[in-house]
């Protein structure tokens, strides 16, 4: 296999794995803003009744499941994802709720297995970033997509979860994690940028592109419900890299800091969300 395709099949794992580990708590009730950023995604593509859609990087199926209830009974949604633990809960949510017009399949959202101009539209909610390369992914899922579909992505704005992750990556870096530039928080930092994200739409061939930003928040209780988000979503993968011990001394030191926090509501989750979105015309890729 030659090394830059060997490096990316370890990427791919290596992203899979931490996933893996977190689905049996990622619908936790403190990581509700993946649902509700869901529905702000569903509500920007304004499905109808018989269309086709592709959720790229599904997860336990947040918008995959609300989008298949908005096509139904004659449209179809097909989730793909990576990991095949988060697929295992979105299927056990799928059976729960009796939903029959959605399939799921362990798949990379780089090589989509799917003939091209076959979805109404692509979604991916806070996806992109596990890319190693973001523009390629996305000209894949416009790709797939028909002429005059969209593709539309979320990821977190520049306040999402601030000032606790601040403080957060401030600790896991003094406790040695590094953050190198090709990593997911990179990237997710770089789509902060509103402009950052159109451009990539706009270079993946995509018009009438739009950038939305949706502001997601609710108050946490106490610093439990902060950490079973930091241990239950992407950030499980910088605290993997931490020994059972200093993982245990970070939390004590960071949880003194974000209760210092808290009002009397409890302490506050900004969500600042972008919904980034585009469509297919002829003569795009
Ligand atoms: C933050 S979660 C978002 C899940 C879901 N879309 C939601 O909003 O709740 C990111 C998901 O991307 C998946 N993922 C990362 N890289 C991927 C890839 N190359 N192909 C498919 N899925 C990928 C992970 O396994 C994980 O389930």
């Amino acid at each position: 296999m030659a090394d830059g395709a060997a490096r990316d099949a370890e990427y791919s794992r290596r992203v899979a794995a931490v996933f893996d580990l977190v689905a049996p708590g990622y619908d936790l009730p403190a990581l509700r803003f993946f649902p509700f950023a869901a529905d702000r995604l569903i509500a920007r593509i304004n499905p109808r009744r018989g269309e086709k859609i592709l959720d790229v990087a599904a997860g336990t199926g947040a918008v995959a499941l609300a989008a298949a209830q908005a096509v139904a009974p004659d449209g179809r949604v097909t989730a793909i994802d990576l990991a095949e633990q988060m697929l295992v809960q979105l299927d056990a949510k799928r059976r729960k709720f009796g939903i029959e017009n959605l399939d799921v399949h362990v798949m990379d959202a780089r090589h989509l297995d799917f003939r091209r101009e076959y979805f109404h539209h692509t979604v991916s909610s806070f996806g992109i970033f596990f890319l190693s390369d973001m523009l390629a992914g996305l000209r894949e899922w416009a790709r797939v997509t028909r002429l005059g579909g969209t593709v539309t992505f979320t990821v977190f704005g520049a306040q999402a979860f601030q000032p606790m992750m601040g403080l957060f990556l401030s600790r896991v870096q003094a406790a040695g994690v590094t953050f190198p530039e090709n990593s997911p928080r990179r990237a997710a930092e770089r789509l902060q940028d509103p402009e950052v994200c159109r451009s990539l739409a706009v270079e993946a061939g995509l018009t009438d592109v739009s950038v939305e930003r949706e502001m997601i928040g609710y108050h946490l209780r106490d610093t439990n419900d902060w950490w079973e988000i930091l241990w239950n979503s992407g950030t499980r993968a910088a605290l993997e890299q931490l020994t059972p011990e200093q993982q245990d001394a970070l939390r004590t030191v960071h949880d003194a800091e974000v209760a210092a926090l808290a009002s009397a509501d409890g302490i506050y989750l900004n969500v600042e969300t972008l919904v980034v979105s585009g469509r297919k015309q002829a003569g795009s890729r």
